[in-house]
């Protein structure tokens, strides 16, 4: 089957700054690809390049076999975006909105008022719909942003963040309604700080890193790639969780990583069973005492990591957080 989104070598320059470094991918009919990467990463700039809003200084790019930047036109008949940040009207009332959409794709009068109504509905936004925008808080704006999107019925989406500040109920009546839309055979990119987030909806990652690839493939590659699992210990006592993190240090494959909020070491480990064991005895010849001590295979955080060598950028704001509220 042919890629519907191809993307060859692109690379993007702003002054000094290399948004994009020679990024390559491909996402084939009714797949969803993920962008994964921190603040920076370029992830913004690529999917501005795919909907023919910024011209990268090299390579290619492709929507349904259209060039982005030859057949620009064509490109935008064929896609759908949700941007990073809101661009409704404020005057104008969330339909109101929507209808305008529907006209800009000159879709007929009775098949937009009906995908208006439908989308209304499925972003929780009947109740407010006939309200002005500017009476929305962030989060109805940036669910009428996504409502928008979805109007052109495009075989194409990409949707920058989607769920970038939305709760936690509504992300998941997003990501519900993105997988509908899939089934439907939508080609999906979207690009995202949350590990959860790719892994829950997408069919295959890019792990973005400074404008370059870092790392692709399905979840379950990427976490290969660590070649282990995790050990997880919870302390009982906040007070002890210093001492075990230096006592099982050594018997990870790679450095430990501390949740202080949860009381617990998250270290990677080669060696599973015998290394549960031997954390066990150590922690318990000390006197540590434990809510919990097991193996998981790795998450996605603990891919990144140990792809990139730091904490995605939602990982790290939580963390500051912590230390604030601490
Ligand atoms: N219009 C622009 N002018 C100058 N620098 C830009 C512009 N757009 C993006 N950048 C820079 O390019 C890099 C990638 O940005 P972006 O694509 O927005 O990343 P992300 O969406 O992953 O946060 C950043 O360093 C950003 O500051
Ligand atoms: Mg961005």
């Amino acid at each position: 089957m042919s890629a519907v989104i191809e993307v060859k070598e692109i690379s993007k320059r702003f002054g000094t700054t290399t948004a994009l470094d020679r990024v390559s991918l491909s996402v084939e009919a009714g797949k969803v690809l993920a962008l994964l990467g921190p603040n920076g990463a370029g992830k913004t700039t690529l999917v501005r390049v795919l909907a023919t809003l910024v011209r990268p200084d090299d390579g290619h790019a492709s929507i349904g076999g259209f060039d982005v930047q030859k057949d620009a036109t064509t490109v935008r008949t064929l896609i759908g975006l949700a941007g990073q940040f809101a661009t409704v009207d404020e005057l104008l009332t969330g339909r109101e909105n929507l209808e305008l959409v529907g006209l800009l794709y000159h879709l007929d009068k009775k098949v937009y008022r009906q995908r208006a109504e439908e989308v209304l509905e499925r972003m929780s936004l009947a109740d407010v719909c006939d309200k002005q925008v500017k009476t929305y808080s962030g989060g109805m704006r940036r669910r009428l942003d996504l409502a928008a999107s979805l109007m052109g019925l495009s075989p194409v989406l990409f949707l920058d963040e989607p769920t970038t500040g939305l709760d936690p109920r509504t992300r998941n009546d997003l990501w519900q309604f993105v997988q509908d839309l899939v089934a439907g055979g939508t080609t999906v990119l979207l690009t995202t700080q949350y590990m959860e987030e790719a892994e829950h909806l997408a069919d295959s990652i890019i792990v973005l890193d400074s404008g370059h690839v870092a790392a692709e493939g399905t979840s379950e590659q990427l976490k290969d790639r660590l070649g282990g699992n995790v050990l997880e210990v919870r302390v009982s006592k906040r007070a002890d969780l210093e001492r075990a993190v230096s006592l099982i240090a050594d018997l990870g494959s790679a450095v430990p990583r501390t949740d202080p909020a949860l009381n617990q070491v998250l270290l990677p480990i080669k060696n599973g069973t015998n290394v549960l064991i031997a954390a066990g005895r150590l922690l318990e010849d000390h006197g540590i005492a434990l809510d919990d001590l097991g193996i998981r295979r790795p998450s996605l955080d603990d891919v990144f990591l140990a792809i990139t060598g730091h904490a995605t950028e939602a990982h790290a704001t939580e963390a500051v957080k912590m230390e604030g509220s601490r």
